[in-house]
């Protein structure tokens, strides 16, 4: 009994302890995928990197706070361990703000099981440590979007492992050694956006796997290793804005060839176009732009038949364009070439069409009879059209952008052109021949428009009133034609209005309409109204609603602005430099801290008003060539961010303010031909302007400390024309150069841009590859 007892009991312990045994199996075998089980050394490796970056409350890594012994480290956030050996695996920490450099024993380089590591966006700095070897089962690798610097090739090139590269957008340097060819197993390479040289190493076929490679934005040179074309599984070339130069060919290409985009615009490449490009019948963007291409545009294209984006702009092709149709094309540009004669027919089948700075006359007869109602873009600026208006204009029923300027397109707009404003954004006519009236209902049906330049035309009569539909207008030049209207103040009624240009046309009479009543331009940036008839006092509290004007930037040394300040060494030439080369500066960066009021020319009256010292925001202030008495205000010394002032060839009398020689940014500046006394203050902006800048206020004093010993202090009306004029004129240019720049020349120039990055972003986005 004891016994069957005992070996009952027995018997029943071993059921319970198989049965507890086989509970535990069995939970074992369903969580084991789940459990990981942190190692120490790994939990006190990633501690220890942890450690490494300063802590910073207000600005910590969102992911580097949950990593404490509390929890296993195979939890912790951006940490994934094996699910057997409790290795860590992968780290992906992007967006934390390291803020530091990795250092050379960083507990990061004992996580020798890596295989994904994914830092982008962190801030890191200086060199990454050769330890980085010691890590070589990566597979994936991302350091991405930081400052990192040094020549790193040699040392990811020992990384074998690698599947996946991007260091883009730091500032490594060095070549590429020959050893790189040795990552056999890279389907994805990006090193774009950073300061890589030399050239790169001629045999790269052995990358089977590659399917992407970018390598823009670096300074890569020579001639490019098609090699690399003999990868069978590339889709994505990348080679913008290198050096490469000399011909290219693709010789070796199969015709299976799986390359869906082909970039190597902003290069040296020359030579003609080659014949072995059509080989790649799967292509669909085609950039060959901003290189030395030469001969013609050749029929052989036509056999990408999968081709939608091409761009060869910037190049030295010749001739006309071929009549063969490339069956899939949306976007075409074929921009500043040599390209001469009509446009054929089978571009009124393409959504976009840039053919600016070219020779083209005219379009074919194919061309006019097609439905054009495909057509977003249509780019025809800066070639040799001339004559009225073709009557097909008004069948563009889906245009986004127009652009007609600089070419010498006359006579009157049609009525009809109000039917192809209806989806209408931005509307460039400036520099042609037109004239007679805009019609005043011409822009009824416009409400989407955001840019309309038709600046040096011979337009006439009053601005069309149907703008006010035109609720998105940001910018409006109607420059240099001839305009004769009143001032057009219910244009303040837009809520969006940044640039307002109606210079050297014939507005006249008062600002306002009623002279208590103060008009608000809210959004206004920058006004030009100078050289027109306009006249009246400006009441004290005009500008006390220019809401825009009286923001002051925050931060004075973003955008444009740069060291030394003045407009003409400082304020755009940069800017220029970056449209030069090709960088996408937005319109709205460079308006972003720019603030400027020009209304030089005119006959205004009165005291300038004081509420001129609420536009803090104010850089370039131009009210010469009036007839504005009193005293210059006090409240200008509000102004701290401005870099011109011109007062000159006014009625002013009273000192110059003292105060405003506290004004830091100010460097040019023009009193001359008033009625000024006293003394020129003392500050050093004062003390380094140019004699001529006082000219001509016979009891202003002070002036031998500008003009020097020798100078004679109070000359004779006649000596100081003789003595003042060049240097005057040239202030006075400069600003009205500068303006200009905003409106003008500044405009002719990113008004253009802005088209040209239009255009870019647009049909980028556009035409964005589905993947
Ligand atoms: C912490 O981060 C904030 C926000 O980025 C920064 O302003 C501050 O200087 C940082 N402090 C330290 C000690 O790095
Ligand atoms: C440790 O991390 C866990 C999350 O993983 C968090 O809930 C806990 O508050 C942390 N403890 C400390 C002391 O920071
Ligand atoms: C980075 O660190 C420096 C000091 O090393 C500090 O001045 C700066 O504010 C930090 N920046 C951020 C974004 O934390
Ligand atoms: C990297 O590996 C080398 C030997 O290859 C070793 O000396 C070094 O300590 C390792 N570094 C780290 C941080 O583990
Ligand atoms: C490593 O990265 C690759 C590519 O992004 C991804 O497919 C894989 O899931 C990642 N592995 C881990 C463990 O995070
Ligand atoms: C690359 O690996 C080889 C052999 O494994 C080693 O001798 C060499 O020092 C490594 N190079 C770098 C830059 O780490
Ligand atoms: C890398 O390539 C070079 C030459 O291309 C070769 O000599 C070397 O052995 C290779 N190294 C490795 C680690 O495969
Ligand atoms: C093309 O391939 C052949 C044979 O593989 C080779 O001899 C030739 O050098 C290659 N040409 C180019 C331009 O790579
Ligand atoms: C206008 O076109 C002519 C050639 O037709 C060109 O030389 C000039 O640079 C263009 N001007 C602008 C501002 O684009
Ligand atoms: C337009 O220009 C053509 C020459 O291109 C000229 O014959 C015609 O008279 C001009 N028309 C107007 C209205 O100026
Ligand atoms: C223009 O707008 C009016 C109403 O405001 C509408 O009747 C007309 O159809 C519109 N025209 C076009 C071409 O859309
Ligand atoms: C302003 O100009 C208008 C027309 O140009 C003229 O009739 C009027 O008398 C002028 N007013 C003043 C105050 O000069």
């Amino acid at each position: 009994m004891m016994i069957s007892n005992q070996s009952y009991c027995f018997s029943g312990i071993a059921t319970l302890y198989s049965f507890f045994f086989l509970v535990s199996l069995f939970l074992h075998t369903l969580a084991s995928p789940m459990l990981h089980y942190c190692r120490h050394d790994q939990r006190d490796a990633l501690l220890d990197f942890k450690h490494e970056f300063p802590v910073n409350e207000s600005n910590s890594s969102p992911y580097l706070s949950s990593w404490n012994k509390t929890s296993d480290c195979c939890f912790w956030r951006g940490v994934t361990c094996d699910a057997k050996s409790g290795e860590v695996i992968s780290l992906d920490l992007s967006f934390s703000p390291f803020n530091n450099s990795l250092n050379p024993n960083s507990g990061l380089f004992k996580l020798h099981h890596l295989r994904n590591l994914t830092l982008a966006n962190c801030y890191l700095y200086g060199e990454i440590p050769s330890s980085l070897g010691n890590l070589s089962h990566l597979t994936h690798l991302d350091l991405s979007e930081n400052y990192l610097v040094g020549e790193v090739m040699a040392l990811v090139g020992n990384l074998t492992q690698l599947r996946y590269l991007s260091l883009s957008s730091n500032k490594f340097s060095g070549n590429i050694p020959v050893s790189f060819a040795n990552l056999t197993k890279l389907s994805y390479l990006d090193i774009s956006e950073n300061q890589f040289e030399s050239t790169l190493p001629r045999d790269m076929s052995r990358f089977h796997n590659l399917e992407e490679f970018y390598v823009g934005g670096n300074s890569f040179s020579g001639s490019f290793p098609t090699s690399l074309f003999m990868n069978p599984s590339l889709t994505w070339v990348v080679l913008t804005r290198n050096q490469f130069k000399g011909p290219i060919e693709f010789s070796n290409t199969s015709s299976s060839s799986k390359l869906q985009g082909l970039y190597l615009s902003h290069n040296k490449f020359d030579g003609p176009i080659p014949k072995s490009i059509s080989k790649f019948s799967n292509l669909e963007h085609l950039f060959l732009g901003s290189n030395s291409f030469t001969g013609s545009v050749p029929t052989f294209l036509s056999k990408l038949v999968n081709l939608e984006i091409l761009d060869l702009s910037h190049n030295n092709l010749v001739g006309p364009i071929p009549r063969s149709n490339i069956v899939k094309l949306k976007s075409l540009d074929l921009s500043n070439n040599k390209l001469e004669g009509e446009i054929p027919g089978w571009l009124a089948g393409l959504s976009a069409s840039m053919l600016s700075g070219n020779s083209f006359k005219s379009f074919a007869k194919s061309f006019e009879v097609s439905d054009l109602t495909q057509i977003i873009l249509l780019d025809l600026s800066s070639n040799s059209f001339r004559g009225p208006l073709p009557s097909w204009i008004c069948k563009l029923r889906s245009l986004d952008l127009l652009d007609l300027s600089n070419n010498s397109f006359n006579g009157s707009i049609p009525q009809c052109f109000k039917n192809i404003v209806v989806d209408l954004r931005t509307l460039n006519m400036q520099n042609n021949d037109f004239s007679g009236i805009l019609l005043p209902e011409i822009f009824v049906n416009a409400t989407r428009l955001i840019r309309v330049d038709v600046s040096g035309n011979k337009f006439e009569g009053k601005l069309p009133e149907s703008l006010i539909n035109s609720r998105y207008l940001e910018i409006l030049n109607v420059r240099s034609n001839r305009f004769k209207d009143k001032f057009p103040s219910w244009l303040s009624s837009l809520p969006s209005l940044n640039v307002l240009i109606i210079r050297s046309n014939e507005f006249y009479g008062p600002l306002y309409d009623h002279p208590n009543v103060s008009i608000g331009f809210q959004s206004l940036k920058v006004i030009d109204i100078s050289h027109n008839d306009l006249n009246g006092t400006l009441p004290p509290f005009y500008f006390s609603n220019w809401r825009e004007m009286t923001t002051l930037s925050k931060d004075i040394s973003t955008g444009m602005y740069m060291e030394n300040p003045g407009f003409s060494g400082g304020y755009y030439l940069p800017s220029m430099e970056m449209v030069n080369k090709g960088v996408d500066t937005k319109f709205e960066q460079i308006l972003k801290d720019f603030r400027a009021i020009d209304f030089s020319g005119n006959n205004f009256v009165g005291e300038i008003p004081k509420s001129i010292g609420l536009l803090k925001g104010l850089r370039l202030l131009n009210l010469s060539g009036n007839a504005f008495t009193s005293n210059i205000p006090q409240s200008l010394a509000n102004l701290k961010n401005l870099e011109a002032l011109d007062l000159s060839r006014n009625q002013l009398s009273g000192q110059i303010p003292p105060d405003l020689g506290s004004l830091s940014f100010l460097s040019t500046m023009n009193f001359s031909h008033n009625n000024l006394q006293g003394p020129i203050p003392k500050g050093t902006q004062f003390q380094r302007q140019n004699c001529s800048a006082f000219m001509d206020n016979p009891r202003l004093n002070g002036l031998e400390d500008i003009c020097g010993e020798t100078h004679v202090p109070d000359p004779t009306p006649q000596e100081t024309e003789d003595l003042s004029e060049p240097e005057e004129q040239q202030v006075i240019s400069w600003i009205a150069a500068a303006i200009a720049y905003a409106p003008g020349v500044f405009c002719g120039f990113v008004i253009g841009h802005i088209f040209f990055t239009q255009k870019h972003e647009w049909f980028m986005e556009m035409f964005r590859p589905s993947n």
